[in-house]
């Protein structure tokens, strides 16, 4: 079964307009080569306006790298599913760890989180659900029990229907931000565990679900990684914000398809 490609580029608390018209031209000028491939790309919500008006007639879709699972009230600072929506995100992002770890992003949450974006009507948004071992589990020979632990809280009430509109990324803790990357191999034994869980839970829509890694991915590494057989793209942090670079990764996703 063929997947998509999919390519997500998670800003985090940097951009600007600037910037965002930069990509967004990058963009542009290269859609050409990158028919199969998904692009979305997940500013701080404050600019999702910005990237809406960029991006309105081109094939990039856009996320939110966080929502609120209330639908509205007393939540100073936070947003709602609806707001990211009507701000043009078809995309949220649940549990990255840099929420798990500093903004109480508790299995609780994240599984309320899931439960609030896949019941959301009318626009129907997707999951992108983050997973991933700390360094010292990994040492501990716990990295497939620990993602299998995290899959099965997020996705505890998720019906085979629902998991149409998940993806999963997995992004090894001691990847993200500091230019260590899982090299192809470790990658892909993750998301083979990762598609192996989903088809005992979920038998043939697990087929469907696209598996994405994260952590450091540059245009050096990109070609391997996704060269492996599980690994359908990749979550795109620092190198997300160098349009060359990000561009370069995407060319690597399409590559997939040939
Ligand atoms: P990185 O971030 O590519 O900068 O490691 C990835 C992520 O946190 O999603």
């Amino acid at each position: 079964m063929q997947r998509q490609p999919l390519v997500i580029a998670n800003w985090k608390m940097n951009g600007n307009r600037l910037l965002t018209s930069q990509l967004a031209a990058a963009l542009r000028e290269q859609a050409a080569l990158l028919n199969d491939v998904d692009v979305v790309i997940c500013p701080p919500a404050v600019l999702l306006p910005s990237w809406q008006q960029e991006v309105f007639y081109d094939a990039v879709h856009l996320g939110a790298q966080d929502a609120n699972e209330h639908a509205a009230g007393a939540h100073t600072g936070e947003h709602s599913l609806q707001l990211v929506s009507e701000a043009g995100a078809d995309y949220v992002l649940v549990g990255h760890s840099e929420r798990r770890q500093l903004y109480g992003d508790s299995a609780v949450r994240i599984q309320a989180k899931v439960a609030a974006i896949l019941t959301h009507a009318p626009q129907q948004l997707k999951v992108v659900l983050c997973v991933g071992e700390q360094e010292q589990e990994r040492a501990n020979g716990d990295t497939v029990k620990v993602i299998e632990g995290q899959l099965a809280e997020a996705l505890a009430n998720v019906s085979a229907a629902q998991l149409a509109h998940v993806v999963i990324a997995y992004e090894p803790v001691w990847a993200i931000g500091t230019g260590k990357t899982a090299n192809p191999q470790q990658a892909q034994d993750v998301h083979a565990f990762i598609r192996n869980w989903l088809q005992q839970q979920y038998d043939a829509a697990a087929k469907t679900v696209p598996l994405l890694y994260g952590g450091s991915v540059k245009a050096d590494s990109a070609p391997a990684l996704f060269a492996e057989t599980d690994i359908d793209g990749g979550l795109i942090g620092g190198a997300s914000l160098e349009p060359e670079a990000f561009l370069a990764i995407c060319r690597a996703a399409q590559a997939r398809r040939s």
